[in-house]
Order: structure tokens, then C-alpha cells, then sequence
């Protein structure tokens, strides 16, 4: 039987013969001539200290250990995953890459359900490919009816669990029902880049019964590790076949693919968990200080590193924190949001810092 992702396909992408890079077409020899690299290993400084020896040589076309660790991980809560995943720079680098597999420019339509994270719609424009809003419902839950009627006509669906700015994660039930209900017409896309601030499940468990749908993770987040640029995206085979012929020769630097593995070890996963665990702690101890602050009207339950709040100011709360040399994050730009700043949850005493900022707000 013909997979979903086959048929949505565009036909450039059908007929795309993938790069032929040299570490793609592989092979075994002693003398490697064929990258254009320089075999002598010149040194800089101590920058050729690690695992990998020198930088001399072009990476793995996509380094498995790195995916097969990431993979291990989730598997460890999932059980076994009937999926295929792959390293990318970043979960930026999954959403664009599959807005370019699958859509047609001038043709396709991915939906969003905003507010939401910006980089769907921005990947979305950067491929002249029509964005259907569907807005979140007032519960910042999904609108699953709207979306309903926009799936026959739509490639992707792009859902953010737990979301990015207003903090919640999307009920299961919802996103069963619209895998049921996009079976046939769209690929459901979940971006779970917060996953480990939750006390949700993710969406992964859902793979094995729904092969459309495509999930998207980071280590930019609770890993710390937003400089190495790392992100995966799983998927089903066929899913992934595709996704595979356009993506970079190289996409992942060896030092990056070397910090991931160690953040990926069983020590680097005990320490991203106890740091997550102190983060919560932070994070729900600042939203409760803030509960007492009058210019405060609300405070959004966060399952993220972030808390999304609502002010009752005439000053913009966003400007005022600029004054006291503390840079949040505007949301005046979301006609739903637009009294609202979002604040990431740092360490203990910025977040004292921040609070004591505000306690003089007006
Ligand atoms: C929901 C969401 N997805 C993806 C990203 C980007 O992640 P990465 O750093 O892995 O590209 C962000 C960054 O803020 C985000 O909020």
C-alpha cells in the first residue's frame, strides 16, 4: 500500500537523486583521496585533543552513534520505536526540512494553530507555502474541529506540545483524534522541543500506530546545549526516505556530535535530569512569589522553562524590564497575548533578580 508520505510528495523530491557526498557513497580503502580534504593534520592549539583525534576529515554523512544514543533515550520511556531518526542542526533545521520535502511551493498548505512558535510559518513563507491559521481556543488548547476541516487540503500540521510561548501541552486526546482524522490527507508534525519540563507523555508511544506521524525533539533545551546545534527528528521509514534526499552533505560538526554523545551517556542524562528537576523547582517557586505582585493579572501554568504572564500595567511591562537591564521576551505582537511577556526560567538568583525588578513595576 502506497504511504501517505509518498503521495504527498512532491515530484521533484520523487525524482531527486540525493548528493552524492563522499561519506554518503562510503566505501574501504587505506588511502582516502576523495573529499578534497587536506591529510596532513595541521594543530591549533589544543583543538585536535578530542575523541575524534583531528578535524582534518569531512564528518559522517549523519553520525549514527549521536542518533542511535538519542534514540536509546527515548526508548528508555517508550519502549521499542517502529521509526527511523536522524541528527539535524537543530529542530529549526527538521521544520524547515520537511516543509521543503513535502510541500510544493505556490501549491501546498501547512496549518499552525497560533500562538505558537514562529520558525512553521517562517519556513512556510521562506518556500512560498500558504499558512492556514487555526488560533488555539482560549484554553490554549487545540481547536480540533477548524483543524478538521483544513486537513483534505493541507500537507502538514505543525503542533507544538508543550507550546512555545503559551507554555501548555496539547491534550492526547485531541492530537489521537486528529491522527485519526489525517490518516489520509496530512502529516502530523509534533514539535516536542520542551518535552522534558513536562509531566506529559510525549507523543512518541503514537508512532508505532500512526506511521504519519513525525516527531521533533532538541538538545538545545533542557540538555543545555543550544550552541552545539543538535536536534533530531523521527519519523517512519518512508517518512524519512524522503526527508533524507535533501538534507545537507554534512549537517553536524564532529565537536557538536562529540558534546551530544557525551550529553547522551548515562552520566550526561542523570545530570540533564537533576538540572531539569532544580529548573521546575525554580520555575514554580518564581511563579508562585509572582502570584503576590498586583501588576500581575495572570500567571499561565508553564511546562516549560519559561512562564508566559499577563500584566495589568499602563507601562509596557516588556520596556520596563529592558530599563532594569533584564531582556524577556515581547508577546505584544500576538493580538491574544499582547499584554504579555515571556520570562525563561534561570538560575535561582536571576530569577530573584527578575522578581525584585518587578516588585517595582507600576
Ligand atoms: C517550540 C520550539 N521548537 C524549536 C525550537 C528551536 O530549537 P533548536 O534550537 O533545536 O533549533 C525552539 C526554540 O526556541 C522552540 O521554542
Amino acid at each position: 500500500m502506497q504511504s501517505l508520505a509518498s503521495k504527498l510528495v512532491p515530484e521533484a523530491v520523487q525524482k531527486l537523486i540525493p548528493y552524492q557526498s563522499a561519506r554518503r557513497l562510503g566505501g574501504s580503502g587505506h588511502l582516502w583521496l576523495n573529499a578534497n580534504e587536506l591529510e596532513s593534520c595541521y594543530q591549533y592549539g589544543d583543538l585536535s585533543k578530542g575523541s575524534n583525534d583531528h578535524y582534518n576529515r569531512y564528518p559522517d554523512f549523519l553520525p549514527h552513534d549521536t542518533a542511535q544514543a538519542y534514540l536509546n533515550y527515548c526508548e528508555q520511556k517508550t519502549g521499542k520505536l517502529d521509526c527511523e531518526i536522524v541528527t539535524l542542526r537543530g529542530a529549526d533545521e527538521a521544520i524547515d526540512l520537511l516543509v521543503r520535502t513535502f510541500c510544493k511551493p505556490g501549491d501546498d498548505q501547512i496549518i499552525i494553530c497560533p500562538p505558537t512558535y514562529g520558525m512553521y510559518e517562517f519556513c512556510a513563507d521562506s518556500f512560498a507555502v500558504n499558512t492556514c491559521k487555526i488560533p488555539l481556543l482560549e484554553s490554549f488548547q487545540l481547536d480540533v474541529a477548524q483543524i478538521k476541516e483544513q486537513l483534505p487540503s493541507s500537507t502538514l500540521l505543525f503542533l507544538c506540545s508543550p507550546n512555545n510561548p503559551t507554555g501548555n501541552s496539547i491534550n492526547e486526546i485531541d492530537i489521537i483524534d486528529l491522527l485519526e482524522a489525517s490518516k489520509d490527507s496530512t502529516l502530523v508534525v509534533i514539535d516536542e522541543a520542551y518535552i522534558e519540563f513536562s509531566k506529559h507523555n510525549s507523543a512518541l508511544h503514537l508512532m508505532n500506530k500512526y506511521p504519519h506521524l513525525i516527531v521533533i525533539r532538541t538538545l538545545s533545551k533542557a540538555f543545555g546545549l543550544a550552541a552545539i546545534r543538535c536536534g533530531f527528528l523521527l519519523a517512519n521509514v518512508s517518512v524519512m526516505s524522503y526527508v533524507k534526499r535533501l538534507v545537507a552533505p554534512y549537517p553536524i560538526a564532529d565537536p557538536s556530535a562529540e558534546i551530544a554523545l557525551k550529553a547522551l551517556s548515562e552520566a550526561g542524562l542523570k545530570t540533564m535530569l537533576k538540572q531539569t528537576t532544580d529548573l521546575i523547582e525554580v520555575r514554580d517557586w518564581f511563579g508562585l512569589q509572582l502570584q503576590k505582585l498586583s501588576t500581575i493579572k495572570y500567571i499561565y501554568s508553564s511546562e516549560t522553562n519559561f512562564i508566559l504572564i499577563k500584566f495589568n500595567t499602563t507601562t509596557s511591562p516588556y520596556d520596563y524590564l529592558v530599563s532594569q537591564g533584564i531582556i524577556a521576551r515581547n508577546q505584544a505582537h500576538e493580538a491574544v497575548l499582547n499584554d504579555c511577556v515571556r520570562i525563561t526560567i534561570g538560575s535561582k538568583e536571576s530569577m530573584i533578580e527578575t522578581l525584585n525588578a518587578l516588585k517595582n513595576l507600576n
